[in-house]
């Protein structure tokens, strides 16, 4: 799905956003487990204030494990709470109420302190689109309630969902825009498929691709594809580009006269590493 962020947009959203806070306890900041701050809003903790928050790193299971662990142990340094969930298959999802409850204790206990009965806790989840925020909303509800590829700007009416006996979570997320003005952030989220190739050439976005996995799971790529030899200079873009080609030979992305079509060779080894075909892999990591 394909935003056009304007500023009277984000402005909308941030408003939006800013009112559904009034009516919460906690916010669920949902992040891309392969690129944690790439698919951060920038302006996150200015709109969130100072309300408590947990932040998950989402689709771990296509994620480098390790780099995961290490983003864990990034936001808490932080100060922040951080747990890795596959919001597909609901892995982590059930530590998500009693990290609600364990952000909030202090709340809680002076709640009961005065004799009273706490009432259940009210959550938000918010994210950049793509980031897995109808599916997470679907999972904790355990049935189909959010339409996945939610717009900006659009109001429906909201409710409550009940998860478990503690908690209650609002049914529309609240969606946020990436950081734009980073060309290198935009390109970790097109990788991804976050942002739709139309936006970024598809060529380009593959040669970031080649560059990072060939530093960093030059194994997976070489078993893959069969590929001769690492570049010996990966910041030399005539050895990323023979990469490329090499991969399009390999595949049959070849036209009339022999020349290699990078564009379908592109589009190719992109569909196979989203598709998980070159195993799990991030694409930045905190140290
Ligand atoms: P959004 O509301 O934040 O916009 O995201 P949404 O839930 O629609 O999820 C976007 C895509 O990400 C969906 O794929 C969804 O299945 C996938 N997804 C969400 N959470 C996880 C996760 O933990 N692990 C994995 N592997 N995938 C996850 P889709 O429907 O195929 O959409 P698309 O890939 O064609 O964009």
């Amino acid at each position: 799905m394909t935003i056009q962020w304007f500023p009277g947009h984000m402005t909308r959203a941030r408003r939006q956003i800013q009112e559904k806070l009034k009516l919460i306890d906690v916010v669920i900041e949902l992040v891309d487990a392969r690129l944690p701050l790439s698919s951060r809003n920038p302006m996150i903790d200015e709109i969130l204030q100072n309300k408590p928050r947990m932040i998950l790193l989402n689709k771990s299971d296509l994620a480098d494990a390790k780099v995961t662990e290490e983003w864990i142990k990034y936001f808490k340094e932080e100060g922040h709470t951080a747990l890795a969930v596959d919001a597909n298959t609901g892995t982590g999802v059930k530590d998500i109420p009693s990290t609600a409850k364990i952000l909030l204790k202090e709340k809680i206990d002076r709640q009961i302190a005065k004799g009273m009965n706490p009432r259940a806790i009210r959550a938000l989840i918010v994210g950049i689109p793509n980031v897995g925020k109808s599916t997470l909303i679907n999972r904790l509800a355990g049935r189909n309630i959010a339409a996945t590829g939610d717009r900006p700007g659009v109001t429906k009416g909201q409710q409550w969902i009940r998860v478990g006996k503690e908690i209650e979570l609002l049914d529309t997320p609240g969606i946020l825009w990436p950081k734009f003005e980073d060309q290198n952030v935009g390109y970790r989220l097109a990788v991804t498929g976050a942002i739709k190739e139309e936006i970024l050439n598809v060529e380009d976005i593959a040669f970031f691709a080649i560059k990072y996995l060939a530093q960093y799971y030059w194994p997976a790529m070489q078993e893959r594809y069969g590929l001769s030899e690492a570049p010996k200079d990966s910041e030399d873009p005539d050895q990323i580009v023979a990469i490329m080609e090499e991969i399009g030979r390999k595949r049959g992305a070849v036209m009339s006269g022999g020349r290699i079509d990078l564009e379908k060779a592109s589009s190719l080894m992109l569909r196979e590493l989203r598709g998980g075909k070159l195993g799990r892999f991030s694409l930045e990591s905190p140290f």
